[in-house]
């Protein structure tokens, strides 16, 4: 972080106050910025790939190919060190690559020491250990930088046969992530635990819980792609650490609409769990993959662009202590009649017919006769019933999960909306068990459209959305027109219901989710 005299010390002050949400005058005097914020960087990679993936190449082959794309991480280091970045994190396969078979990505592969058991500096002894070449070019770019440095590659550790997980090659493949600390000291490694189709590689047998100390934000987590979907590691480390604020992750994520783009789940990660998530992917928008971001439990810097084939440094100053969303409990609406009416809705409220009292029940939940329809959401059969007209109260219910929505509109738009339901194990690409009640923009006006993949809506709502969850992990999904990302403004348990809240969206509404995981059904 540049000094205050540093001429590029007020431009980022002002862009963290305005990420941060508070005011640039209190935030920027002096040195208080300094001690508030760091500056992270992350970097969307389009990998050069090696042009046959299933044929075996040597050593020196595998290095041409992989040195291309070092030369272009250089590069973006020396960018990022120019905009005063701290830590700058690089996507999965980024050096490497991707489609190889166990034996095809064996020349790639590099060795690596446990960082635990090693103090080793690769870019300063390199010849401590063979084939390093790919630790030895990262190292030397933190050095350069001067910034913590975050990679993956693919790494092999020698096995014996009396190791009864030891496969018949006698070594492990590991996709693996690698952390240097800015004096270019190798200082954590993780290795990817939920693999996702990855025939080269190995799982770890016990999960790692890989973290990492700096000096600039204190205590981060790091894990990989997939793994953002499950306990372990991800979800069991920032429950068992509290001091982790902050989670690097390289990631190769095929966007998934409506519920699964990367940046809406990477977003949705920071939110629910109040941390920084620092996460790049690479760039190829022909397999889907692009999206990369800076997601601060506020606000997120983001980039999803599915035209171009060309990398994108992000670099944002952001905080070192990440303040959460407002939840029930600390804003009570007190007040806010709206608020008033959600919450005696939640307190059970009977239908009009059946209240005793006017004022105890609402006359919309009964008006419109349900139309209960099914159709299918990332492979999912979802229960849905449409939200139509200005303003309503929908409900709808499968296996032991109800969902609710409230909703008022400014203005009608062609569009069909539906709220679904969806509870039971989901098993197509990966099986993981789910709860989830969906707000979503369907893909034409006929029931069977919604859950297709819609990207552009016109659709404004005011609206709480909540439902009955017994998971307790519930990422929070909000995705609007163009690819653009929003807060909820409430969120949090109420009464056993989990809710979101959202009071005026700047753009039309794509997805607003609750996407519950309830892991010991996987
Ligand atoms: C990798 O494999 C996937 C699925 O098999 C395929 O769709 C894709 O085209 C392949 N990509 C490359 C770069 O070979
Ligand atoms: C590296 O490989 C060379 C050639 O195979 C070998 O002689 C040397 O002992 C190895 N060095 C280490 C540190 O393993
Ligand atoms: C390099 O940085 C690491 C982590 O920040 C620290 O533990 C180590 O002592 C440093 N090494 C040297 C030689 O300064
Ligand atoms: C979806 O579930 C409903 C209710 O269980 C069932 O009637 C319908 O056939 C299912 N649809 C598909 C495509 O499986
Ligand atoms: C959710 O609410 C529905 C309807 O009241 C109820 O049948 C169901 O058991 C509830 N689920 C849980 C987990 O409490």
């Amino acid at each position: 972080m540049p000094g205050s005299g540093h001429p590029l010390y007020l431009f980022l002050c002002v862009w963290s106050a305005v990420a941060l949400g508070v005011s640039a005058e209190e935030h920027c005097p002096a040195r208080q910025h300094e001690d508030q914020s760091y500056v992270a960087a992350v970097y969307e990679h389009h990998s050069i790939l090696s042009p046959d993936p299933l044929a075996l190449v040597s050593r020196t082959q595998a290095l041409e190919v992989m040195n291309r794309n070092l030369d272009v991480y250089e590069e973006q280091v020396m960018l990022a060190a120019q905009q005063a970045a701290q830590i700058i994190v690089f996507p999965e396969d980024g050096i490497h690559g991707f489609n190889f078979t166990r034996t095809s990505i064996y020349p790639f592969l590099d060795f690596m020491p446990d960082p635990q058991l090693v103090q080793w500096s690769p870019c300063l002894e390199p010849h401590r250990f063979n084939d390093t070449e790919v630790l030895q070019r990262l190292s030397c770019m933190a050095i350069k930088g001067d910034m913590f440095l975050v990679a993956n590659l693919g790494t092999k550790q020698p096995c014996h046969s009396s190791d009864p997980g030891c496969p018949s090659d006698g070594r492990y493949q590991f996709n693996t992530n690698v952390v240097f600390s800015s004096n270019g000291s190798l200082v954590a490694r993780y290795r990817k635990h939920n693999l996702y189709f990855e025939a080269a590689f190995d799982s770890p047998a016990q999960a790692d819980h890989t973290v990492f100390d700096t000096p600039f934000a204190g205590r981060f987590g790091i894990f990989t792609c997939f793994d953002i979907l499950f306990l372990e590691p991800a979800v069991r480390l920032l429950v068992q650490d509290a001091a982790v604020r902050h989670v690097v992750y390289p990631t190769a994520w095929m966007n998934q609409l409506p519920l699964l783009a990367a940046i809406q789940i990477q977003s949705a990660f920071a939110v629910a769990f109040g941390i920084n998530l620092l996460a790049a992917n690479i760039h190829h928008p022909t397999l889907g993959m692009t999206g990369s971001g800076i997601h601060t439990p506020l606000k997120s810097f983001w980039h999803h662009d599915t035209e171009g084939s060309h990398g994108r440094l992000l670099v944002a100053p952001i905080a070192r202590n990440p303040p959460g969303l407002p939840g029930i409990k600390n804003d009570p609406g007190e007040g806010d009649p709206a608020h008033r009416k959600f919450l005696k809705v939640l307190a059970g409220g009977p239908p009009c017919d059946q209240a005793v009292r006017e004022d105890s029940c609402d006359p919309s939940w009964q008006a419109k006769a349900p139309l209960v329809f099914h159709a299918e959401m990332m492979y999912d059969n979802f229960t849905l019933v449409p939200v139509w007209g200005m303003e309503g109260s929908v409900q709808v219910c499968a296996g032991s999960l109800c969902c609710y929505l409230r909703y008022q509109r400014p203005t009608l738009t062609q569009e069909l909306y539906a709220l679904g339901v969806f509870e039971g194990l989901h098993t197509v690409h990966g099986t993981y068990y789910l709860q989830v009640c969906a707000l979503v923009k369907c893909g034409g006006l006929g029931f069977d459209s919604c859950g297709q993949e819609v990207t552009e809506a016109e659709g404004l709502f005011e609206f709480y959305l909540w439902g009955n969850f017994s998971s307790s992990y519930i990422f929070p999904l909000f995705l609007t027109s163009g690819m653009t990302l929003e807060r909820p403004d409430q969120l949090g348990w109420e009464e056993e219901h989990y809710f979101l809240r959202k009071k005026s969206l700047t753009s039309g509404l794509v997805t607003a989710a609750l996407y519950g995981r309830l892991y010991e059904r996987d």
